[in-house]
């Protein structure tokens, strides 16, 4: 009898618990408002569905650009939020992709984060469209993309999870909300992706849209495109992977074809989108998990690491009124 009590004890002691510490950048959110602002109702209605199309499209994809470049990938997922991963906003991940560079990281404080101004200044968040620049004599072009179609906003606000940083990035909680200026208007171009149910099932393909370089040293081009991702249960790395696979909020992918150099993959630029998985019956898409980092330089073998939305769909549901 004693025996049972203390086995029960220990398994209700093991189930993760995830911890969160918010850190906003900019004006903290009106969150009363967001509670009457976002119709929950319309929201799952109209979430993950993609326009009368033979082509697949993203009308939620979201890039974050500098200069009509994309640096950071993200997902509308109200008329006022993108959710997207917490290191676009930490001034000291290294320059090549390397994770947390400085390892003497203590509390986070507003330093390591990057300024409200900064990102005002800086940043355009283009949604809308496929294409977020026309062409140009600095950056690789397409010629399907002569002239940008996205529609722009600024970034109001972010709260990103402070534990990513606190842990020296080695711990998941790789994920933050953007609150933008202007009000998302939906349209047939512009959707916001559905949530992913609590421990929701998903499929072994995946896919995540996004403006992201196809290889390491290619700068990225302006039109999206989709990656299609396998699911890797077993989060395996290949031997020059020292990076951390073992977060309670990770879910890792590779390529459909670890093999083939030329598959396609998520590598710079990628991250922040989002890893999405299209219902069977209606096709609808769902937020399944944030592309995070992977192998360093985007090998053809890299395992690449996404943080789980579902596990933070309470948090989501209390700072941004998306509760469904
Ligand atoms: C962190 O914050 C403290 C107190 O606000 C400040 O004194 C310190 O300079 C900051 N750290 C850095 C590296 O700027
Ligand atoms: C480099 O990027 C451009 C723009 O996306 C693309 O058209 C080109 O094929 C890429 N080059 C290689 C070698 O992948
Ligand atoms: C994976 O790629 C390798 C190398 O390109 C190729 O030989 C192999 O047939 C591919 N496997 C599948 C299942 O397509
Ligand atoms: C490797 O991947 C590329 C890009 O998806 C594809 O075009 C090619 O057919 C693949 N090669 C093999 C051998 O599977
Ligand atoms: C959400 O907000 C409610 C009420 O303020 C609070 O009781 C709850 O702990 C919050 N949940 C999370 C996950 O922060």
């Amino acid at each position: 009898m004693l025996c049972f009590s203390i086995t029960a004890l220990i398994i209700i002691f093991t189930v993760p618990v995830i911890t969160f510490e918010p850190v906003w950048i900019g004006n903290a959110f009106s969150m009363e408002s967001f509670q009457t602002i976002v119709d929950n109702e319309v929201l799952m209605e109209s979430c993950g569905i993609q326009q009368e199309s033979k082509i697949k499209n993203f009308p939620w994809a979201v890039s974050f650009t500098v200069d009509g470049v994309n640096r950071l990938g993200g997902s509308i997922i109200s008329p006022y939020h993108i959710i997207t991963a917490a290191h676009g906003f930490i001034t000291t991940i290294g320059s090549r992709g390397n994770l947390c560079e400085n390892k003497n990281w203590k509390k986070p404080n507003s330093s390591i984060y990057r300024s409200i101004k900064f990102l005002r200044d800086t940043r355009k968040v283009a949604y809308g469209g496929t294409c977020i620049r026309g062409h140009t004599d600095k950056y690789p072009n397409d010629p399907r993309c002569k002239k940008s179609d996205v529609i722009h906003n600024k970034v109001r606000a972010v709260l990103v999870d402070g534990e990513f940083a606190s842990s020296n990035c080695l711990k998941g909680h790789d994920w933050a909300i953007v609150e933008v200026e202007k009000r998302i208007h939906f349209s047939e171009n512009v959707r916001p992706i559905c949530l992913p149910r609590p421990n929701m099932y998903y499929t072994k393909s995946l896919a995540v849209p996004g403006w992201g370089r196809s290889y390491i040293f290619n700068e990225s081009g302006p039109l999206i495109h989709e990656i299609p991702m396998r699911i890797d249960r077993d989060c395996k790395r290949p031997w020059s992977d020292r990076l951390p696979a073992d977060a309670d909020d990770f879910i890792c992918a590779t390529s459909m074809n670890v093999s083939n150099y030329s598959a396609p993959r998520t590598c710079h630029g990628d991250s922040g989108g989002g890893l999405e998985y299209r219902d069977d019956n209606y096709g609808r898409a769902f937020l399944i998990a944030i592309t995070s980092f992977g192998t360093r330089g985007c090998p053809s073998n890299m395992l690449a690491r996404f943080t789980r939305v579902d596990m933070y769909l309470n948090l989501i549901c209390n700072y941004t009124g998306v509760c469904y």
